[in-house]
């Protein structure tokens, strides 16, 4: 997936404030998968989203599906050690990064939905509502899939 030189100065863009958050930079010292951080792993999921919706044509709205894309695990903890193997994790954290990115970035709606409904179908009743909603829940199943069959 490959972007061009715009779209980079494009997405650039539209992230810059969220990047430069010392809060977002935390996640790159939380582990996603394996051996990818979490930082990694929603730039991954970021990237991807703004791809199938640039080459599919789709016409999502950019800022809601980056921003969603880059803030959908915005929870700030590492979740192999909070999680305590109960898997509780996988129901939570879309809510607790939804409410993170609301309380230091006053996100929209649409962008609240777009993190809300990353987990569905495990958070069966969170179904997508948007077409930025479905990219970001797409893209995020194929990335964790990649990411977890690489660290095997
Ligand atoms: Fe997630
Ligand atoms: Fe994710």
């Amino acid at each position: 997936m490959k972007l061009r030189p715009e779209e980079e100065a494009d997405l650039n863009f539209i992230l810059a404030p969220i990047k430069n958050d010392d809060r977002v930079q935390n996640m790159r010292n939380y582990i996603q998968h394996g051996k990818i951080s979490t930082y990694d792993h929603v730039e991954s999921v970021t990237r991807l989203s703004y791809w199938i919706n640039k080459r599919l044509h789709l016409g999502g709205d950019e800022k809601v599906l980056t921003i969603g894309a880059f803030l959908h695990d915005y929870y700030l903890y590492d979740w192999h050690y909070t999680d305590g193997g109960h898997g509780l994790h996988g129901f939570s954290h879309s809510n607790t990064a939804m409410n993170n990115a609301v309380s230091h970035f006053g996100i929209g709606k649409r962008t609240q939905s777009v993190i809300e409904s990353h987990m569905w179908p495990l958070n069966l009743t969170k179904v997508p509502r948007s077409r930025e909603a479905w990219i970001v829940c797409l893209a995020d199943k194929f990335i964790s899939t990649k990411e977890t069959i690489m660290c095997r």
